[in-house]
């Protein structure tokens, strides 16, 4: 058979699309696309003539043996065609010349050459091919590596790198990104070739599904506690319990996209940029019983975490991204309080972007919403309640094998809080049973609130580009969901500030069993709050 590469070229899917044109030699500049697998992307190298070939079949190259889930390897091939620039290779010395690869050979789109030989195996199959004119050519043999820091620059010249990365399949060649051509771009231009790539990537992703699921539901406990109280002068032995549950919900979907600048040769990362398109709601149920006094801090408790579809240029950058979820309680307890009260956020059309630009476009905006609170009112009461549900998406990236590494974490706080200054009012304001009252057996005020705080942050220095302490917020805002004081002045006047309540807490240590007698709890408020009337 006598080989044609324009036939290979036919067979070759959707390469037009893309930017790595198969047909076509690339001397001096490469592309390499993911076209299929979880994502797509592009990758572009930008160097001098004799640093960068190609070993391809549009290169006049025939690759005899090489194995593809290899990168460090010896491989034989043979020029099956001159007229199509297989010399390109040998500008400068074949040794230290980065060179595209098929995707039959090597488990990278890239490699550098490190020897080059006449392979003394000569044997080439009968089906692989026949020069036209019937000569036999020489079968070379060359060593391929990816130890890129071990290529001296001072031979063939810096070599550039441009990385544009999509988690939805199928992008790679529908949106309009042009990498510079020019690889001396100035640093002020590489930072706007980011924004304006990820800007771009954005848009298209706003058009197209395909992103991934994100689901979690649990009912978890955050804290629990409980003992037996011995009898304390007039107040009885009880067994006393604080409780703190969380019922968390997360439904949602993510994508992301990336782009990167800098050098493959020698292995450097100038500009890094990340944005996430999110849609998601998280809900859930805060519930709190206590019977015993003190403080409570859960500390940051995981609940859940799994991988989501990850981005791979091998060798050159790979985006491994987790979702995971987190809660936190904390609390301070003076009275008998039974407390439920719910989470409820919808985030939808959110995209965030790392470094941060301008405001994140999308809607964060709370729910219909239940609150319940109950609490022994004839008594002095400080308490204060949050707890904090936080679905939260990692990428970990690597880049260049090492050269760079970070984990950019995103995370969406929602969160419930609740302050109690209730002041002990005369015995006569509270009904005799104990146990549904009326305002007038509440001196001082309740507020309950609720919030949502989106937070970006890098958590090493992905060089000198993001500070290890990078941490912005993209969105916080806090919601008034009910606040109400009862009584008159005396009580008024018993709403402490919250410096004030974090000196409280700060002093007491855990929870024990209350000095006093408590009392049974007694409904504050019991209300079905509207999203309309959570501003
Ligand atoms: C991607 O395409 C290559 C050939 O173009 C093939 O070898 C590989 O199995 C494909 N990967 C996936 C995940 O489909
Ligand atoms: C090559 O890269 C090094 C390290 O990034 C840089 O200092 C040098 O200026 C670059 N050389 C050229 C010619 O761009
Ligand atoms: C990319 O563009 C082609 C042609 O316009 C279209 O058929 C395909 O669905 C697009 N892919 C995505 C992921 O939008
Ligand atoms: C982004 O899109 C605009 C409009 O299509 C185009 O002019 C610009 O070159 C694109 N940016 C990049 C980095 O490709
Ligand atoms: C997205 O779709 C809208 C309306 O269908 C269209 O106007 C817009 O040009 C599209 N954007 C991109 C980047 O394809
Ligand atoms: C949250 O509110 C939005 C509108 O603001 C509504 O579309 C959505 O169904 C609500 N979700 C839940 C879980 O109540
Ligand atoms: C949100 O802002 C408040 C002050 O306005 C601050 O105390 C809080 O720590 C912020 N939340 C986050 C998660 O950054
Ligand atoms: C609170 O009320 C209970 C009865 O409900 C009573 O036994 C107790 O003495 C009262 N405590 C205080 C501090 O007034």
């Amino acid at each position: 058979m006598v080989f044609s590469p324009l036939l290979v070229a036919a067979l070759l899917p959707i390469a037009a699309q893309a930017a790595n044109d198969w047909s076509k030699p690339c001397f001096g500049e490469c592309n390499w696309d993911i076209t299929n697998g979880s994502g797509s992307g592009t990758v572009r190298l930008v160097g001098s003539q004799t640093g960068v070939s190609d070993l391809t079949t549009a290169a006049g190259w025939t690759i005899l043996d090489c194995d593809p889930n290899t990168a460090d390897q010896d491989i034989r091939l043979v020029c099956h065609d001159p007229a199509m620039g297989c010399d390109h290779l040998n500008q400068n010395g074949a040794a230290g010349t980065l060179v595209r690869l098929p995707t039959s050979c090597g488990s990278m789109p890239f490699a550098v050459v490190t020897r080059e030989w006449v392979h003394e195996d000569q044997s080439i199959p009968a089906s692989k091919l026949v020069r036209r004119d019937g000569s036999q050519p020489t079968v070379k043999g060359i060593s391929l590596a990816t130890d890129f820091a071990a290529v001296d620059p001072n031979v063939n010249g810096n070599v550039t790198l441009f990385v544009q990365g999509s988690s939805i399949p199928g992008v790679a060649g529908n949106f309009t990104v042009t990498p510079p051509t020019d690889g001396a771009v100035a640093k002020r231009g590489l930072f706007s070739w980011i924004g304006s790539t990820l800007k771009n990537l954005s848009e298209v992703h706003k058009n197209i599904t395909g992103s991934a699921p994100l689901n979690f539901e649990k009912d978890v406990p955050l804290f629990d506690q409980s003992f037996s109280c011995p009898q304390n002068g007039a107040v009885p032995a009880f067994d006393g319990e604080a409780k703190v549950d969380l019922k968390g919900k997360v439904d949602g979907t993510v994508n992301y996209g990336v782009a990167a600048a800098g050098s493959i040769i020698p292995p450097k990362l100038d500009e890094f940029g990340l944005f996430v398109g999110l849609d998601a709601t998280v809900t859930g149920t805060l519930g709190l019983d206590a019977t015993l006094t003190g403080s409570i801090s859960s500390g940051k408790i995981p609940l859940f975490e799994t991988g989501i579809p990850g981005l791979d240029f091998p060798k050159i950058l790979s985006i491994g991204p987790t979702f995971s979820v987190n809660a936190e309680a904390t609390a301070s307890l003076d009275a008998n309080l039974n407390v439920d009260v719910d989470l409820a956020y919808t985030i939808a059309g959110a995209q965030l972007f790392f470094p941060p630009n301008d405001k994140p476009a999308g809607s964060f905006t709370p729910n219909d919403s239940n609150l319940k609170l109950s609490v022994s009112p004839n008594i002095t009461s400080h308490g204060q309640i949050a707890a904090h549900l936080i679905p939260s998406l990692a990428f970990g990236i690597d880049v260049l094998s090492g050269a760079a590494k970070a984990t950019i974490n995103l995370d969406v706080d929602a969160s419930a809080a609740v302050d109690l200054s209730l002041t002990a009012v005369a015995e006569a304001g509270i009904s005799k049973d104990g146990s549904k009252s009326t305002d007038a057996s509440f001196g001082g005020c309740v507020d309950v609130t609720t919030g949502l705080a989106v937070t970006a942050g890098a958590d090493a220095s992905l060089l000198s580009l993001f500070d290890k302490s990078t941490s912005v917020d993209l969105f916080n805002k806090t919601f008034d969901l009910f606040k109400k004081c009862f009584g008159s002045n005396p009580a008024r006047r018993a709403y402490t500030g919250r410096a004030e309540r974090a000196a409280l807490m700060a002093k007491r240590a855990s929870v024990g069993c209350p000095s006093g007698l408590l009392g049974k709890v007694a409904s504050v408020v019991e209300e079905a709050i509207p999203a309309a009337k959570i501003v």
